[in-house]
């Protein structure tokens, strides 16, 4: 049984719980898009572990870890993760692959990240700074672009940094009268990069095949959500990768048809990190109280997230493009304590109502919530075990979401730790 966890919304819908839930019954748990931009929280007792480029399934001694050809990895993260994973006695030896052809963050990327947000001041998308965007379009350009094969041969990597770097200080400087970045010190962090990770580095393309053959079981793990997806997401308000389920296959090279079911994952409410247009938003005191109880910081940057009610229209649309099969629904407890709750049906865009979700952002921006409210409950729900235990109040909101999105909530989350999972 293969399976793929998928954020529906604007990313930490608590996909990196679920992934380690779920990982108790996995083999292999792969991370296949994205870079160190993600930040998945994992807590396990009284450890709470944030990772940004590990697959949820490492905390687990048991899975095998793997990084796919579409993530960009950014080798002080990982090595950094690594070695913390170590300090509390989870080793990733023999059981961590990392894709020869993932291209790889070097400093220039977050520096032209940074750069670039900086001086486009009030435009500025909101980027987590991770050197996302410069690396997946140094990939798209090819000519300068770094993959993990290349730390095998160093002496072609000196050649090709001296010319990338060159390149890169012209447009630092022409651009942004920036001070240049040396080719040396980007060689010599290289050279340790090779030797921590090379040991990791392998075809994964060909192990997950060979895994699959062998009957073993796979987890996919998504990063960041649906609507930040660069193709299908709220452009240009997005990331730079395909991180709805659409990115999976390509991501990862295993045929979505292999996968047997994708598992989308939404909050029972909505958040958003960063620029764009977000429908539901509620900045006021409804928003305000969902960030408090719900802990909506940034697991990344520590910035805090923009809350607002849970968008049918936006998470049917994630759902559609990713032939979710159920849904897992997170942070139900958060909500606990309002009066009323809303759940946005409808869009109204130049008077005309529309269900289907406008990834284009002039009209998405002109989009007035028709919202059914249904009501609240007091209750903290955070012990509660079965669904048949929850509030009424809590159970036919519940059911109301599955109605609007066409899909069951097979998992319920009321609260970050493992046990505070409900199973329908
Ligand atoms: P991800 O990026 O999708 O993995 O999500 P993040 O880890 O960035 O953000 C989700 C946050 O919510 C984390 O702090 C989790 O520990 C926490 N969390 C996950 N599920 C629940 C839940 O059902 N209830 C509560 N209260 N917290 C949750
Ligand atoms: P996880 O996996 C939430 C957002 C950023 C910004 C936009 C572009 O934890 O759900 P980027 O650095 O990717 O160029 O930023 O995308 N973003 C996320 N928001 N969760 C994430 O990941 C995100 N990864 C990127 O805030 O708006
Ligand atoms: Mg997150």
């Amino acid at each position: 049984m293969n399976s793929c966890v998928v954020g529906l919304q604007w990313g930490d819908e608590g996909k990196g719980k679920i992934v380690d839930v779920l990982a108790e019954h996995s083999d292999i748990v792969v991370r296949y898009s994205g870079g160190a931009n993600a930040g998945h929280t994992v807590v396990v007792g009284d450890s709470r572990f944030a990772l940004h480029l590990l697959p949820s399934g490492a905390v687990r001694q048991m899975p095998i870890c793997v990084i796919t050809n579409a993530v960009v990895v950014d080798p002080d993260t990982l090595i950094k993760e690594i070695d913390n994973l170590a300090q509390k006695n989870i080793t990733l030896n023999n059981r961590l692959f990392i894709s020869e052809n993932a291209h790889v963050v070097l400093d220039y990327h977050k520096k032209e990240d940074q750069l670039r947000e900086e001086s486009l001041g009030k435009n500025k998308l909101g980027t987590t700074i991770r050197g996302i965007g410069p690396c997946y379009a140094d990939k798209v350009g090819r000519s300068y672009a770094v993959r993990m094969a290349d730390l095998r041969d160093l002496k072609k990597l000196k050649a090709k940094l001296q010319t990338i770097v060159d390149y890169k200080n012209k447009i630092f400087a022409a651009l942004y009268n920036a001070e240049p970045i040396s080719a040396d010190n980007i060689f010599e962090k290289c050279k340790s990069y090779a030797d921590k990770l090379l040991p990791f580095t392998i075809d994964t393309t060909e192990f997950l095949h060979k895994s699959i053959a062998d009957g073993k079981s796979i987890l996919f793990e998504g990063a960041q959500g649906s609507l930040l997806d660069l193709d299908h997401g709220t452009f240009p308000f997005v990331t730079s990768s395909n991180s709805s389920a659409l990115g999976m296959p390509a991501g990862s090279g295993v045929p979505a048809k292999m996968v047997d079911k994708f598992i989308g994952v939404a909050k029972a409410y909505t958040t958003r990190v960063g620029a764009g247009p977000f429908p539901t938003e509620q900045d006021n005191e409804i928003g305000q109280y969902i960030r408090e109880r719900g802990g909506e910081y940034g697991t990344t940057t520590g910035r805090p997230r923009r809350c607002g009610w849970f968008d049918a229209v936006a998470v049917s649309y994630a759902v559609t493009i990713g032939a979710i099969d159920s849904i897992a629904l997170m942070h139900l407890d958060t909500l606990a304590g309002l009066k009323n709750i809303k759940i946005c049906r409808t869009y109204k865009i130049d008077g005309k109502e529309t269900t289907f979700f406008p990834a284009d952002t002039a009209r998405l921006s002109k989009a007035e919530c028709i919202y059914e409210t249904v009501p609240g409950w007091d209750e903290e729900i955070t012990e509660v075990s079965n669904f048949n235990d929850l509030p009424l109040n809590a159970q036919n909101f519940i059911c109301r979401i599955e109605e609007e999105t066409g899909k069951p909530i097979t998992i319920i989350g009321v609260g970050p730790k493992r046990k505070q999972t409900i199973f329908r």
